[in-house]
């Protein structure tokens, strides 16, 4: 992406604590935003879910299997070789007896679960766009929405959002190491033009 350009960009970062949007141009951040719903706050909601349905409390590193196996906002579940919905099943502590215990844990569940948590995803990035400059606006028509960070690999994430946003959204080659691999031009970048190439 070039950031340098007189045209409007939007990239998106799920990670771990925060979900960040950003409009860049010029190479320059024009308006960003950040939400704490992201990877940390999914495992959370999992948890709580497995703990209302199924009467089961769950490690946070199940949560995160079960988010990352079962995970997809739209079109068909995750299925199997036979087309066969997945489902994952957690061990953890039964919460009336404290006894181990496991629980078969379905895909459409966690899309459910995700779904909810999403909501507040949606309505920041509805503001984002609304707040962006018209002639940026108008250029992610064309350039889109670019998404990054370990979240965005779930199934079905660009539907999702460009059902929201009405405009082509693609996932970066690169999701887990863009920003450090943007940091490492931006600062050649300056170190060329203040001390000359090196
Ligand atoms: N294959 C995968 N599919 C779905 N989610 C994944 C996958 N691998 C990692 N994740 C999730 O991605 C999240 C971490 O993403 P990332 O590495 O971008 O976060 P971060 O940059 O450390 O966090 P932040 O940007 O909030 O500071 C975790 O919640 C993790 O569970
Ligand atoms: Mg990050």
């Amino acid at each position: 992406m070039d950031i340098y350009a007189p045209k409007g960009h939007m990239v998106i970062d799920i990670g771990g604590g925060t979900t960040d949007f950003g409009i860049l141009s010029l190479g320059d951040v024009v308006l960003s935003k950040s939400i704490k719903v992201a990877g940390d706050y999914f495992d959370r909601q999992i948890i709580d879910h497995v703990k209302t349905i199924h009467k089961l409390e769950i490690g946070t590193q199940t949560a995160e299997s079960i988010k990352i196996k079962l995970a997809s906002l739209t079109g068909p579940l995750p299925s199997d070789d036979e087309g066969i919905a997945l489902t994952h099943t957690a061990m953890g502590q039964d919460l009336v007896s404290g006894l181990p215990r496991q629980a078969v844990i379905g895909a459409e569940e966690i899309r459910q679960v995700l779904l909810y948590c999403f909501e507040a995803i949606k309505s920041i990035l509805l503001s984002t766009l609304e707040e962006t400059p018209p002639e940026l606006a108008g250029d992610l028509v064309d350039n889109g929405i670019l998404l990054g960070g370990g979240y965005s690999q779930i199934d079905g994430i660009c539907d999702y959002f460009e059902a929201i946003a009405q405009v082509p959204v693609t996932i970066s080659d690169a999701l887990m190491t863009a920003v450090v691999d943007g940091c490492k031009k931006l600062l050649k970048l300056n170190t060329n033009h203040f001390f000359g190439e090196l």
